[in-house]
């Protein structure tokens, strides 16, 4: 009875997406263009994410069969459960590409209605749709009705401050079928300026109409933030993008601090250096051993940050292209290094569409 009661008592803590059964509180990996490969979400579920996202795929592409498109609907068996991406402004399209998502057999399939870049916006896709949302719910039809996945949307709060439409839109996006949400909190227009607000997204989760999980995303870049956020704005779980770069430990410690209320061990020299080196080798299996080295090579300077004298080294990362070259270094970095003492430093944020026009 008591086994019993404990069982019930664990399945309500848990948060399910359509049939996924995620833990208590999930910390999912944002999806991120040219970052969220296989080989980085593989180290980021092994380091504690609990949903990892593929970076957005263009319907356009997927079913016009551009092999760059295809590629990125590959997903390791490690790095499950995988929702998988994709963006457009066309509903034929969405519904085609949903189709073929569906074939890959992901766990599910997310839109992205939150890209503000223009040229993907000018093609009413992305967060475009935040003006037009009768537009934005057929897309959403076209894919559900396209998938037996779940769907899920990530979206931002609204197209400008003059036009923060969120609460109507989940509405509306639970109504067509979409089985959780993912706000991120800023609006089109601040790109990725000034400070996320999360009020609007604790509304979104405090509607009594709304029953799917809804996910907060925006600046976390430590423990106490989490923690902070969670207790804040009450959402079913948190989304991390660019504090994760180069940090997959990101997600343990937060997992840790959210258990224990205590800041576990920052991972030694040793640690990082190894699962650079794990992340490289599953890039080379994934891709080539010259385009593996190449996609590595944005994630060196994150992974050896705060190292002093470590940019000789770093500059030797950037541009060896023989993958027994580049273990060489890493292995002498390890070497150098080994027993130093990192400082605990904020993660810095950076803002990655500075000039992107509006
Ligand atoms: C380099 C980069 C690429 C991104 N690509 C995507 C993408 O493909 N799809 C998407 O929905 N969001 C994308 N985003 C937005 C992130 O998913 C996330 O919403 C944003 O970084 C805010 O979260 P953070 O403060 O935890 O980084 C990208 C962000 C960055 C920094």
């Amino acid at each position: 009875m008591i086994h019993r009661l404990f069982i019930a008592i664990l399945h309500l803590q848990m948060v399910k997406i359509g049939d996924i059964t995620l833990p208590d509180f999930p910390l999912l990996l944002a999806p991120m263009e040219d970052v969220s490969d296989p080989p980085f979400r593989v180290v980021c579920k092994a380091n504690g994410a609990d949903l990892v996202f593929t970076e957005f795929i263009s319907s356009e592409g997927l079913i016009r069969d551009a092999i760059r498109c295809r590629k990125k609907l590959n997903v390791f068996e490690e790095e499950r459960p995988t929702g998988i991406q994709i963006f457009g402004g066309d509903e034929v399209s969405m519904g085609m590409a949903a189709g073929i998502v569906d074939v890959t057999q992901p766990e599910l399939l997310d839109i992205n209605f939150g890209c503000p870049v223009k040229g993907i916006v000018a093609k009413g896709a992305g967060s475009g749709v935040l003006k037009d949302i009768p537009r934005m719910v057929r897309l959403t039809e076209a894919c559900v009705k396209a998938t037996s996945l779940p769907v899920t949307v990530k979206t931002r709060l609204g197209w400008d401050d003059s036009t923060k439409n969120i609460e109507e839109v989940a509405e509306r996006l639970q109504d067509v079928g979409v089985k959780a949400l993912t706000i991120h909190g800023r609006t089109r227009c601040q790109l990725y300026k000034g400070e996320a607000d999360w009020s609007l997204i604790a509304k979104v989760k405090n509607n009594p109409r709304i029953k799917i999980p809804v996910f907060g995303n925006g600046d976390i870049n430590s423990p106490e933030k989490a923690l902070a956020y969670k207790n804040r704005y009450g959402v079913d779980g948190i989304m991390i993008g660019r504090a994760a770069i180069g940090y997959p430990w990101i997600f343990r410690e937060i997992r840790h601090y959210l258990q224990t209320g205590e800041q576990m061990a920052m991972p030694t020299v040793a640690e990082r250096i190894d699962v650079c080196k794990q992340q490289l080798r599953k890039s080379i299996q994934w891709k080539d051993s010259i385009r593996g080295v190449y996609a590595m090579r944005r994630h060196y300077l994150q992974y050896l940050k705060s190292l002093p004298g470590i940019k000789e080294y770093r500059q030797q990362l950037v541009t060896l292209t023989e993958p027994e070259q580049i273990i060489a270094v890493l292995d002498e970095i390890a070497q150098r290094y080994e027993g130093y003492e990192m400082e605990r430093m904020p993660i810095e944020l950076v803002n990655y569409h500075e000039n992107c026009p509006l």
